[in-house]
């Protein structure tokens, strides 16, 4: 068999984190967090810290998540986001969001100088730049910056990159590291705050005040943190159907034509993200982008291979040194979600809903749910609040409910599939209807056909075969399996059936 193995980031090949045991006992815990990526191992810090029990359970290996697969921009600087929450919410709000982003930022930059972790840590600008497209969206953001008293400044001439541009908005004081290795460094200040990990641990459902495991062990808990990325579902709440799941590509090369020291996304479509990271010989960079929501793309590759051709054109770069895509929530106001599961439940919190800037996030998030769970109140719960959704604008709340029929219509209706299984290629797959029952086949390199069910075992939607990756992704809530069928990403916790 020669499977192609999903494609592995800078941070996981350059970083190391000590393994944890699976659970194999039941458990009584003060504070449960489930998931282990940035926002779990932030919450767990913070509550250690301030005195509780935690217990984090991992259905995979920590921080190999999403959080593996970032470009790891610690930014309040968010896309050209201002001038919209001034818009959508108000001067104050749009105003505080900056503020609890730059409180973020400090968490991170501050935990990293207080432990004397090693994590390329850099302080530096990030710098919205456009060719000339994007001229009026940025003057606008500026004047919102002015408003706001954002520290930041606008440049109207070209920005020094390796390809012309005519303007760049510039916000300073923010940071850039390589997280995984921040992350290994905090994994061990929790461990020796008393924190306890278990590893390849996956949730099933929670049930009252207790969840149970995909192996059956039962862990009973007074206060519980859902830090899954997508939530787990067992417990409806509206905020479910008010996220997306967005897919985006990076690729990292060493030899190029250097970039100013600085950050920088490009505005204008197609959006790039560039940043440069530390190598052991030299500096290398990575250029981001190509979002699409998951599954719903039938050609997953040109996506790298855009990205590949931009670096090679823009940078002078003729090798590609890794390449790996990644997917994030997305809210429907742009803002993330951090507070009580449901309004007056003081049992279960969430934190999710990151809209491709989590580091900062995860940082203000881990203070909010400090404070929540600690029953103290905190200046920005009122404005990350899950329960906020139920009062968004019809605007949003219709966008919304757009997103969630179009995902209503993929449960259980395959739409195409073949029946000529003998035409399927070498390093293709489809989803077949043989003998009345439909099967989706991935044909390896050798020939060997991968056969498994083509229904997510989260909810039922159909798959999609992701053939940058060999995985089969569903565009419903962003499960991903391989071609094997065993789950690579949640919500989904359960396995696919071979067939
Ligand atoms: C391509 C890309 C680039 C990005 N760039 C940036 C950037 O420059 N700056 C920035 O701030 N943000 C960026 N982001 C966003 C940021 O990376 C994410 O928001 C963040 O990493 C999410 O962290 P998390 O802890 O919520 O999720 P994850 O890292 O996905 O962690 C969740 C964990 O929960 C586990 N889990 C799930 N279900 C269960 C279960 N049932 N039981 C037990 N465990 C479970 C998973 O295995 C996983 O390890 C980017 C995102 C993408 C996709
Ligand atoms: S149905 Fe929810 S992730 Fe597939």
């Amino acid at each position: 068999m020669n499977v192609k193995k999903e494609n592995i980031s800078y941070w996981t090949k350059s970083s190391q984190f000590n393994q944890f045991p699976q659970l194999t006992q039941d458990l009584q815990t003060d504070v449960l967090i489930i998931g282990g990526g940035i926002a779990s191992i932030l919450a767990a810090y913070q509550l250690a810290k301030a005195g509780r029990e935690v217990t984090v359970l991992e259905g995979r290996h920590l921080s190999q998540g999403t959080t593996a697969g970032t470009t790891a921009k610690i930014t309040a600087q968010h896309h050209l986001l201002y001038q919209n929450f001034i818009k959508q919410r108000s001067e104050e709000e749009a105003r505080l969001y900056y503020e609890a982003q730059t409180d973020g930022i400090n968490v991170i930059r501050n935990l990293a100088d207080e432990y004397n972790i090693d994590c390329d840590m850099e302080t530096l600008s990030s710098i919205q730049v456009t060719i000339g497209e994007s001229e009026k969206k940025i003057r606008k953001e500026y004047e919102a910056y002015q408003k706001l008293g954002i520290n930041g400044d606008l440049h109207e001439k070209d920005m020094g990159l390796p390809f012309e541009t005519t303007m760049g908005l510039e916000m300073y004081d923010q940071a850039q590291f390589h997280p995984l290795k921040f992350l290994a460094g905090m994994v061990e200040v929790c461990v020796d705050l008393g924190v306890t990990f278990f590893e390849e641990t996956m949730v099933k459902k929670i049930d009252g005040n207790t969840v149970e495991t995909e192996s059956g062990q039962e862990v009973s808990f007074n206060q519980l943190i859902c830090a899954t990325h997508y939530p787990i579902v067992n417990i409806k709440h509206n905020l479910l159907f008010h996220l997306e799941i967005e897919r985006s590509y990076i690729v990292a090369v060493k030899d190029h034509t250097p970039i100013p020291y600085a950050m920088f996304q490009v505005a204008d479509i197609p959006e790039r993200s560039l940043r440069h990271y530390i190598t052991e010989d030299g500096l290398g960079l990575l250029v981001g982008g190509e979002n699409h929501v998951t599954g719903a793309k039938d050609d997953v590759e040109v996506g790298y291979e855009r990205l590949a051709y931009d670096a090679k054109a823009l940078f002078n770069v003729d090798h590609i040194e890794d390449k790996w895509s990644a997917q994030d929530m997305m809210t429907a106001d742009k803002m993330p979600l951090i507070g009580r599961y449901s309004k007056n439940d003081d049992r279960i919190f969430v934190i999710t809903g990151f809209n491709k800037f989590g580091m900062a996030t995860a940082g203000v998030g881990s203070l909010v749910l400090r404070d929540l769970l600690m029953g103290q109140s905190n200046k920005y719960e009122e404005l990350l609040k899950p329960s906020r959704i139920d009062t968004l604008s019809s605007q949003i709340k219709a966008t919304a409910k757009k997103a969630f029929s179009a995902i209503k219509g993929q449960t259980k209706a395959v739409k195409d599939y073949r029946t000529d299984r003998d035409a399927l290629h070498t390093d293709e797959a489809g989803i077949f209807l043989t003998d009345g029952k439909f099967e989706a086949v991935y044909k390896d390199d050798e020939g060997t056909e991968h056969a498994v069910s083509p229904f997510c075992t989260h909810m039922g939607c159909v798959l999609s075969f992701n053939n940058g990756e060999k995985t089969w992704d569903c565009a419903c809530h962003g499960s991903r399996f391989d071609c094997d069928g065993k789950v690579l990403h949640g919500p989904a916790s359960t396995d696919l059936t071979q067939q």
